[in-house]
């Protein structure tokens, strides 16, 4: 069956079932991230997120209005549940919005239905660049690969003379591969190698083998942040790769704040460059990491998928208010595309109303021991304001 035609069998059999819509002033958003399967450690950093801003932020609603999320798992990269969810989501929940998303098989799942059903949609976090092509109702609040590993590719170069990429085998790993690569070579490095590694259930160490013996000076690693990413560390470690000279370093996925006490010391001094980390000294993120430690406790720290989810709650109470609690969902779409805040955690942020996806600062870091606690230091802003390069690269034709 066509998705129209799915739409609309599911739309009657829920007319049915919904007898009672929600009141005109709730407004539903349909939150779709991982509890379950690869990393599914992760869902909790985006729902924790978004229900701290609620709290913050309810106040500020217009009178009579309330917001409400319809939390759901879609386990993992699984591109088929999470596409079962939003249609539920969209035809018997009947949710003005849906939001989250980690994977990017997901997020491209659901983009038709998006387009569709005229549902907004706000990724806060698959960043694999063409995703906001694929449905006018997206907007993307998180990053795009090539946001972060073009400039680490620039960057390399001034550095290293020789490097290899080692990605997970899906679309933000073969964006991360492509947008280091370009950076690299147009700064004149030499690109010794490169591999894909399976997304589910990889087995790094036959690739760093290949890696340690090719002896490149820069290892360049994208893998999905979470649990994976400590797999990574511990390989390049027990397999002498730092010991034999190749400097670790990739998109801050690979370093992802709240995995840093799993990884140890074999995590010290790997570079990455990346829009967040906990530990940035700007004030409004003090600010956040200090209310995330009152709510959740001290010891917990918030992650990228956090300010991500942070920040697309901010963007979605912004329409709500412009709209005075009425939202419709082309003029959604249109406050969407206006979306900015100077004061962001990750620093000024704003959405490009031609591509809807986010302008951010990159940073460049180092794992360090600060006061005995191993963070993502930043060291310097290594590009200003950076709209996703892929699309600059390839304009709509
Ligand atoms: C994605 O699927 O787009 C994705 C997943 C995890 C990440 C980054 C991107 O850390």
């Amino acid at each position: 069956m066509n998705t129209r035609r799915l739409l609309l069998a599911s739309a009657t059999a829920a007319a049915l079932l919904a007898p009672f819509a929600a009141s005109a002033d709730t407004i539903k958003i349909g939150f779709i991230t991982s509890y379950s399967g690869l990393n599914g450690n992760l869902g909790p950093y985006m729902e924790r997120a978004a229900r701290l801003y609620m709290k913050q932020h309810d106040k500020d609603l217009p009178k009579g209005t309330t917001v409400e999320l319809l939390v759901r798992d879609d386990t993992g990269t699984n591109p088929d549940k999470a596409k079962q969810l939003a249609q539920e989501l969209i035809v018997r929940d009947k949710v003005q919005m849906l939001a989250g998303v980690i994977f990017t098989p997901n997020a491209l799942a659901i983009a038709p239905l998006a387009t569709e059903g005229k549902v907004p949609f706000v990724i806060m976090n698959a960043g694999t660049s063409v995703i906001t092509t694929r449905s006018p109702y997206i907007a993307r609040v998180s990053f795009t690969l090539w946001q972060s590993t073009y400039p680490l590719g620039q960057w390399a170069a001034k550095k290293y003379k020789t490097a290899y990429t080692m990605v997970s085998d899906f679309g933000p790993g073969i964006d991360a591969e492509d947008a280091f690569t370009k950076g690299f070579k147009e700064g004149g490095g030499n690109m010794t190698g490169s591999v894909r590694v399976p997304v589910n259930n990889p087995d790094f160490a036959p690739f760093m083998q290949k890696v340690r013996d090719a002896k490149p000076q820069a290892l360049m690693v994208f893998v999905p942040a979470g649990v994976t990413a400590t797999a990574v560390m511990k390989n390049y470690s027990d397999l002498g790769l730092a010991k034999a000279g190749v400097k670790l370093i990739g998109p801050g996925d690979i370093t992802t704040d709240e995995e840093l006490d799993n990884m140890g010391d074999v995590a010290l001094g790997a570079l990455t460059v990346h829009h967040y980390s906990a530990a940035a000294q700007r004030p409004a993120n003090k600010a956040f990491v200090a209310a995330w430690k009152k709510e959740y406790g001290a010891k917990e720290t918030p992650n990228f998928l956090s300010v991500a989810s942070w920040d697309g709650m901010d963007m979605i109470y912004y329409a709500i208010k412009e709209q005075k609690g009425k939202v419709d969902p082309e003029a959604t779409m249109g406050l969407f595309k206006k979306y900015k805040n100077a004061n962001s955690p990750r620093g000024p942020i704003a959405i490009d109303p031609e591509t809807r996806d986010i302008v951010q600062d990159e940073y460049l870091r180092e794992v360090r021991k600060v006061g005995g606690q191993l963070q993502n230091v930043e060291i310097e802003t290594i590009a200003k304001q950076v709209k996703d390069p892929w699309k600059t690269f390839n304009p709509p034709k």
